[in-house]
């Protein structure tokens, strides 16, 4: 069968500053929670690797574009590193950061690849961390602000912005599970930190759109849709609808709809856990500043069952269901995200019947693999696994298109491998191989090859 995608499909891949630019001398770029927590604690990162030891790609880019249009870019999701542009989070802007951006943009206008420019990808600046972070409000306000310099010195000819990358992440990874700093478990703090980013993300918006500026700007999502373990037992329907509302409807209901999720409300507000800083002025910033475009990033969907005893009123989500394991499909054997490529087409018509059907596309997509980096000694790396991946989830979004799903692209994660915080490089991402032990080389993989035909002919067979 022929999967033919439309004539302008956006075909490309996504990565960020902090995991791919490194950290080069003279940049001027100032610290951010990664490279603070990473000098703190080494020995809780992958093999000891830590953000400064990347790809290179603040130097290198020029070369890796080249890259990208051998592989059948036309996009390319980059991020400005908050903590390059301005480097205490709040003061003086770095010229050398606004020359090297400028540059990087320009390049890939050159290069035919368009610049899709996402603002915070998990990169605190260290002073604003200090602060508390995302649990602080002044952090809202100095974000807005590091927005609106974006899209001032960038804007003329970046067109499509996004305010921040998976924001749910640093809620559940870093104040429901211990993955990411401060590694606090405290539901009350983390419900703050969802409402400041779901606040700052809104007063970005404004910011843009108060400067007139002809563009697209949206939020990029990671989407896990819940199942139920039986779709047949009303509790555990239940607690799939919870697990919704807690981590996709949390972001998605504000960002496209411009409220929360009742269901959410009512819990946090039963725990005593609404956000303090709550008022009736943000909540109408955020009511007003709704999106334009949705990336979504698609991995894995979230297995859910009802708790077998279940308490009364709790204060974390998993007191309201529990999760059960798929086990048969998996990135690695026996380990690692479940593959379940349906899930993409479900996150799809999702957005198409309860969110008005907005402009969105996949933003991320990828297959995470534990050890491919052995196997450069070997020359090319024959990911074949990774092209049917790729494959099995573009048949998905072929169907949901062909259904009136309003999806207008599809990025790879990622184009290089790439350094992927506390994991650093132990699971490989890219249809690019980077050879750290050999000065960064790049080798396209036979993913890359295989990609580069698919964009070319907007489709494939199979
Ligand atoms: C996503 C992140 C991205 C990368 C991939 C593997 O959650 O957006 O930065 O780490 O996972």
């Amino acid at each position: 069968m022929k999967y033919q995608f439309p004539a302008d499909f956006w075909w490309g891949s996504a990565a960020s500053g902090p995991q791919t630019e490194g950290v080069i001398p003279g940049d001027g770029k100032g610290e951010n929670v990664w490279d603070h927590w990473f000098k703190e604690a080494p020995e809780l990162f992958f093999d000891q690797v830590g953000p400064a030891k990347v790809s290179q790609f603040y130097t290198r880019y020029p070369e890796y574009i080249q890259q990208m249009k051998a592989t059948g870019h036309n996009s390319y999701r980059h991020s400005i590193q908050w903590s390059r542009l301005i480097p205490d989070g709040v003061g003086e802007v770095n010229q050398t950061a606004v020359d090297y951006y400028n540059k990087l943009i320009d390049e890939m206008l050159a290069n035919g690849i368009e610049p899709f420019m996402n603002l915070y990808h998990f990169d605190m600046p260290w002073p604003l961390q200090e602060q508390g972070g995302w649990e602080n409000y002044d952090v809202v306000t100095a974000f807005a602000r590091y927005a609106e310099v974006c899209f001032e010195l960038f804007g003329d000819r970046v067109k499509k912005w996004f305010t921040m990358n998976e924001p749910i992440v640093p809620v559940e990874a870093g104040y429901l599970g211990e993955f990411h700093y401060p590694q606090v478990v405290d539901m009350k703090r983390a419900a703050l930190v969802g409402y400041h980013e779901a606040l700052a993300s809104a007063k970005a918006i404004a910011a843009y759109r108060k400067l007139g500026l002809s563009g697209e700007i949206g939020i990029i999502l990671n989407l896990t849709p819940s199942y139920p373990r039986d779709a047949k037992n009303p509790a555990d329907v239940k607690a799939s609808q919870i697990a919704d509302a807690f981590f996709n409807r949390s972001f998605l209901d504000p960002a496209i709809l411009g409220t929360f999720p009742e269901e959410l409300v009512t819990i946090l507000k039963d725990l005593d856990m609404l956000p303090k800083t709550l008022n009736e002025a943000d909540l109408a910033i955020i009511q007003d500043n709704t999106i334009d475009l949705l990336g979504i990033n698609y991995y894995q969907p979230r297995r859910v069952k009802a708790k077998e005893t279940p308490k009364g009123p709790q204060p974390f989500p998993t007191d309201y269901f529990d999760f059960y394991e798929w086990p048969e499909r998996k990135m690695n054997p026996y380990r690692g995200w479940e593959i379940y490529e349906k899930g993409i087409y479900d996150s799809l018509i999702n957005i198409k019947e309860n969110y008005g059907n907005i402009r969105c596309f996949i933003s991320e997509n990828g297959m995470g693999v534990e050890g491919e980096g052995r196997f450069l000694e070997e020359g090319q790396i024959q990911d074949g696994y990774r092209i049917e991946f790729v494959k099995d989830h573009l048949k998905y979004v072929h169907q949901a298109l062909s259904e009136g799903c309003n999806v207008l692209g599809y990025h790879m994660w990622t184009c290089m491998d790439n350094w992927s915080w506390l994991n650093a490089y132990k699971n490989r991402y890219g249809f690019i191989s980077i050879d750290l032990a050999n000065d960064g080389a790049a080798t396209i993989k036979k993913s890359g090859e295989w990609f580069k035909q698919v964009a070319t002919n907007n489709g494939f067979d199979d």
